[in-house]
């Protein structure tokens, strides 16, 4: 199996958790893509997913992303790590009790980051994992840092150093609107969605969405960008579609057309 053929999906966190409730999990969702994920059978895959409302609001609590302060953070990033971990299992359980030999990697153990970025990641095992057939299954987390102490390594940073790091053939990013937009279709009604774009064009939209306070928080969208043009630049084509909905994800792992934005190099 060559590395060439490997898919890399992202589950956002608001896909398998309810954000508005913290540690709510959406089990319906969690067991609904496990099936699709089973049914689509892909030969070399990559699972990445979220923290939504349990990685968050602790992480959020206790500052976590802004690094290492005071000794009453560490609890937090104990806590930060945890919840996780609990989200993690079971996403894990869904996935391994429909026989799909997957395999938890925990992102705290084997990746240390530099001002949030990632610098060392140890991934001999997961590449070991993928030539024997394994699906390995990572997720944001807290991380130690080498000059801030620790922070929040995010799912999207993950998709994008994996999918360069292993040249990926595709990425599929799983959120729950139908893909990327203009504005946040949450907010705005008359969000427009892209069908395709250009790396050009993501760049463009992104500067755009720099500027304009009111499209900040854009369903999670705004901080993916920067990570998906990477991805793209590197020649990787990415396809946003909603996971929130039946058999979208399915079809995306299956090559089959399915509504969503799917962005190019060219
Ligand atoms: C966040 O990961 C992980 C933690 C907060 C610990 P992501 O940033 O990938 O999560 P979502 O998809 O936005 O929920």
């Amino acid at each position: 199996m060559s590395e060439s053929e490997l898919t890399i999906l992202k589950i956002g966190g608001s896909v398998i958790t309810d954000k508005s409730k913290e540690l709510q999990v959406r089990m319906q969702a969690i067991n609904r893509l496990a099936e699709e994920i089973k049914r689509a059978n892909v030969e070399s895959l990559i699972i990445v997913h979220g923290g939504g409302s349990f990685g968050h609001p602790v992480a959020q609590r206790y500052a976590i992303v802004e690094g290492f302060k005071e000794e009453a953070q560490k609890i937090g990033f104990s806590e930060t790590h945890h919840v996780m971990t609990v989200l993690n299992g079971l996403f894990m359980d869904a996935l391994i009790w429909r026989n799909i030999p997957a395999v938890s990697i925990t992102p705290s153990s084997c990746i240390i980051t530099k001002n949030g970025r990632i610098q060392h990641f140890e991934d001999a095992p997961l590449k070991m994992q993928l030539k024997m057939g394994f699906l390995p299954v990572l997720y944001g987390d807290a991380v130690l840092d080498s000059k801030l102490g620790f922070t929040i390594l995010s799912g999207d940073q993950l998709v994008s150093v994996l999918a360069t790091k292993l040249d990926a053939e595709r990425v599929i990013i799983g959120v729950d609107v139908d893909g990327l937009y203009d504005c946040d279709p949450k907010v705005k009604k008359s969000a427009k969605m892209f069908k395709h774009l250009t790396l050009e064009e993501l760049q463009e939209l992104q500067s755009k969405l720099d500027k304009s306070a009111a499209c900040d928080v854009t369903g999670g969208m705004f901080g993916k960008m920067a990570e998906l043009s990477k991805v793209v630049e590197h020649g990787i084509p990415v396809t946003v579609v909603n996971a929130s909905k039946p058999n979208y994800v399915y079809k995306a792992l299956k090559g089959e057309n399915v509504k969503g934005t799917l962005i190019e190099k060219i």
